[in-house]
């Protein structure tokens, strides 16, 4: 999937962190919350084809990785080969958030590709093309209109660990 709520979650340098808000109806989500671990990665100003292929379908209908290049991590999880930077993350605590869950990971493992810009959200609504631009917003709409229903239902519930293999 493509996430743009990925942040960093730790000040330490020795003990790096990033939290990341995922959807649950999204596939993504019930893999991270068994497996609990996840691979996050910045992407080149460049790859709008790969945003269009992670973030505009779901791997509950297309297989998304047989056609990218990618390496199994320490943890068990996919890593792009063709990204800037991939962090490799174990997750070790997760919130409910009603639509979503908050998870927050250690990074334990970072990863280059080829380099060049990154793809900041600021560049990506800039510079998104007009029939881009419907395509995504139809379908931030939809995911609106079905994760309103369950966006109240907050539980104050606790994490349970993992409980598959990646
Ligand atoms: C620019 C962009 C940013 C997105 N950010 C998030 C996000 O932060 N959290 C989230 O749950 N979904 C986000 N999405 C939506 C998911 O990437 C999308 O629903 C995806 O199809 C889920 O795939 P999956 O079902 O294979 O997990 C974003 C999509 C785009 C295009």
């Amino acid at each position: 999937m493509i996430a743009n709520s990925a942040q960093r979650a730790s000040l330490v340098p020795s003990l790096p962190r990033i939290s990341l808000y995922i959807s649950k109806p999204n596939f993504t989500h019930d893999l991270v919350y068994a497996s609990g671990v996840f691979g996050i990665h910045l992407l080149r100003s460049d790859q709008w084809d790969l945003i269009w292929h992670l973030g505009l379908q779901s791997a509950r209908e297309v297989d998304k990785l047989a056609e990218l290049a990618w390496q199994t991590g320490e943890t068990g999880c996919p890593l792009l080969d063709d990204c800037l930077t991939a962090y490799e993350c174990r997750v070790i605590n997760a919130m409910d958030a009603g639509a979503a869950t908050f998870f927050l990971g250690d990074v334990v493992s970072v990863s280059h590709g080829r380099t060049g810009p990154v793809m900041t959200s600021e560049y990506f609504r800039a510079h998104i093309s007009e029939q881009r631009r419907r395509d995504y917003e139809t379908r931030l709409l939809e995911a609106q209109s079905y994760l309103k229903a369950i966006a109240p239902n907050v539980e104050r519930k606790s994490w349970p660990g993992p409980t598959t293999s990646p």
